[in-house]
C-alpha cells in the first residue's frame, strides 16, 4: 500500500492511496486511524482509487495545537488534501461516525465534488447538553491523564459483544491505536463534537445516491436511527450488517465490503 506524507497548506497529512478508477474517500471515526478501513482499501482498490487519510491529529498525521478541532474544520482539510492530490473527478466520500459528521459538512461546503456518499454508524443530530458535558469530561480527562484508560472504557460502545468475544485482533488493534492516539487530538475532536450542528433538516436536500451501513448491534447509532436518516434523504438505501457493532466496517468486512461495491457500481 502506497503511504504518503503529504504537506496540506502547512499541516503535513499521512495517506495511503491504491488502486485506479473513480476515486473513493475513507473517513475515519473517533479517535481512530486510517487503518479501520485495511480491509476496504484491499477490497475497493481492485476497482477504484482509495484515497484514506489520517484525520489531523489522528494516526501519523500531524497535531496542530488548538482547542477545538471542528467539523468543518476536517471537512475543508479533506477538501485541501484532493486539491493537493489534484483529484478532480467527483468523489464518493465514506464516513464511519465523526467520519459522518465531517460528511455533512463536506455537503454544506464541497457538495460540488461528491459523487455518492456513504454514511457508517453515524448520526445527523446534535448532542444533548449531557452528552456535550461527557465529551468534555473526557477531554479533560486524556488531557490530565492520558489515553491509557480510555480504550477499554470505549471498546464496549464500539464493539458488538461476539466480536469482543471471537476476534481478540480486532480488540487489540483498536486498544493500541486509542492508547497511541494524541490526547490533545482526542481532546480537540471532542470539543469539536460537542459544538457540532444539528444537520436533520438538511437530510432532505441531499439529492446524491448515499448507502448507509449500520452494525445490527450498534448501541452508539442504533440501526432505529441510521433508518431515521435514511427515511429523510431522497436517495437512500441501507443494509444492516449482521454480527457487528459499531464498527461494522471492520467487524463484518465480508458484508460490508459487497454492499459498498453494488453501490459503487
Ligand atoms: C466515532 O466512532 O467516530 C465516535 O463514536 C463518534 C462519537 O463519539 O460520536
Amino acid at each position: 500500500m502506497a503511504l504518503q506524507n503529504l504537506d496540506v497548506r502547512g499541516i503535513r497529512f499521512n495517506v495511503r492511496q491504491q488502486g485506479t478508477g473513480s476515486p473513493v474517500l475513507l473517513v475515519h471515526g473517533f479517535p481512530l486511524d486510517l487503518t479501520m478501513w485495511n480491509a476496504q482499501i484491499e477490497a475497493l482498490s481492485q476497482r477504484y482509487h482509495v484515497i484514506a487519510p489520517d484525520l489531523r491529529g489522528f494516526g501519523a498525521s500531524e497535531s496542530m495545537s488548538s482547542d477545538v478541532y471542528s467539523m468543518e474544520q476536517f471537512a475543508d482539510d479533506l477538501a485541501d488534501l484532493l486539491d493537493t492530490l489534484e483529484v478532480t473527478e467527483q468523489v464518493t466520500f465514506c464516513g464511519l461516525s465523526m467520519g459522518g459528521y465531517i460528511a455533512w459538512q463536506f455537503w454544506r461546503k464541497h457538495r460540488a465534488r461528491l459523487k455518492k456518499l456513504i454514511l457508517c454508524d453515524t448520526r445527523a443530530a446534535a448532542n444533548t447538553p449531557q452528552g456535550a458535558e461527557t465529551r468534555r469530561k473526557m477531554a479533560n480527562h486524556v488531557l490530565r491523564s492520558g489515553t491509557g484508560e480510555i480504550a477499554a472504557l470505549m471498546l464496549p460502545n464500539l464493539l458488538a459483544d461476539s466480536t469482543r468475544k471471537k476476534n481478540q485482533g480486532i480488540v487489540e488493534k483498536l486498544t493500541t491505536v486509542i492508547r497511541n492516539t494524541d490526547p490533545r487530538a482526542i481532546a480537540a475532536a471532542q470539543h469539536g463534537m460537542a459544538q457540532r450542528d444539528d444537520f436533520s433538516d438538511e437530510l432532505a436536500d441531499i439529492d446524491i445516491q448515499t448507502l448507509l451501513l449500520v452494525g445490527e448491534q450498534d448501541t452508539l447509532t442504533t440501526s432505529g436511527e441510521m433508518q431515521g436518516i435514511a427515511n429523510c434523504m431522497p436517495r437512500a438505501h441501507m443494509v444492516t450488517l449482521p454480527n457487528a457493532g459499531h464498527m461494522s466496517p471492520m467487524e463484518n468486512p465480508q458484508v460490508a465490503n459487497q454492499a459498498i461495491l453494488d453501490f459503487l457500481k
